[in-house]
């Protein structure tokens, strides 16, 4: 009678699992570090609201903001050990990994946002996805932010007035070097300890996207916010060769459309939140706003664009005049 019940056992639980009866949503973790209200926030949060639409009972999807589960220093790391499934770092983040993907920190290289689209979505760019393969990490797209501007607590002006001041940087060597050109001391610092770092003033300032200053509120603790425009912070969304291999294709497909579909909002929030968050940081009048003459901003690219030739072996030349030439 054991014996019997035991085979009974044996056999409900196999039909359980081929047929998914009762089994359990597989879960898949989405983390990232910065907060929801964010382009990144809600892409992320559209994704999961997509996935289990379309494949209900099937997948879920977890996300985790603001650096809950890894942060700068583990999230490619933990991606590779499947301890998460996506991940969105920017792509100044991937150095480890490729060189190629520093053409996107190079200071001054895109006129706007629409050029770092077509840049994206032209050849090149979509080669890009393709970079860290042999890593095991699939590129699946681009999501966007927006152009970096400089914040700190005296106006920047020249780049002379930099000089000496402590910046923190994403994990970038471009980065440093475009402090190092003017003469400031770059530090490299994961994203969830920035907000401390400046309150403490154990550094000086920071480039980011309106949307980043604002919603870590990083201008309330910086007076003086430069615009400059002087590179794009944009990310890439990834995932695991290992994990996306593994999925059945009809469900990998249904997984993708929905990624794409969620970047797309993705992008439609970066363009909204640009404007809307600069105002709200000019509103909250915590910061002033430092405009850039014609002559001053011609400055900076002066001091700044010789960064280009230090990198263009690693990066590739090819790959430079292309994103020259989606300016136009
Ligand atoms: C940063 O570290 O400043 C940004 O990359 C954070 C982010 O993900 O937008």
């Amino acid at each position: 009678p054991l014996k019997t019940l035991v085979k009974m056992l044996a056999v409900a639980s196999v039909f359980a699992t081929s047929f998914n009866v009762f089994a359990e949503p597989i879960e898949i973790k989405f983390s990232h570090v910065v907060a929801e209200n964010t382009p990144k926030g809600q892409m992320a949060l559209k994704f999961k609201e997509l996935v289990e639409q379309r494949l209900p009972g099937e997948y879920k999807v977890s996300v985790f903001p603001s650096s809950q589960l890894f942060g700068d220093n583990n999230e490619l790391a933990a991606l590779l050990l499947n301890d998460v499934q996506f991940v969105a770092p920017s792509l100044s983040k991937f150095e480890r990994y490729t060189k190629r993907l520093q053409v996107f920190d190079l200071p001054f290289l895109f006129n706007d946002m629409d050029a770092v689209n077509r840049f994206q979505q032209g050849e090149a760019g979509q080669t890009l996805l393709n970079s860290m393969s042999r890593k095991g990490i699939v590129g699946l797209g681009y999501l966007h932010n927006g152009m970096k501007q400089f914040s700190s607590n005296t106006p920047l002006n020249n780049p002379a007035d930099a000089k000496g001041l402590k910046f923190r940087v994403m994990a970038s060597d471009v980065l440093a070097a475009q402090f190092d050109a003017i003469g400031a001391m770059a530090i490299k610092k994961p994203f969830s300890e920035v907000f401390t770092l400046l309150q403490t003033r154990a550094i000086d300032g920071q480039e980011n996207t309106w949307s980043n200053t604002y919603s870590q509120k990083f201008y309330e603790v910086q007076s003086q916010i430069t615009e400059s425009n002087h590179g794009v912070l944009d990310y890439m969304v990834v995932t695991s060769d290992t994990f996306w291999k593994g999925l059945p294709a009809d469900k990998r497909k249904i997984i993708k459309e929905a990624l794409d579909e969620s970047i797309a909002l993705g992008n439609k929030i970066a363009a909204e939140k640009d404007n809307e968050d600069k105002k709200l940081i000019l509103d909250s009048k915590r910061s002033q706003l430092v405009t850039l003459s014609p002559a001053e901003r011609q400055k900076w690219v002066e001091v700044m664009k010789p960064v280009w030739a230090k990198f263009e072996d690693q990066i590739g030349k090819d790959v430079i005049d292309a994103a020259v030439a989606a300016n136009k």
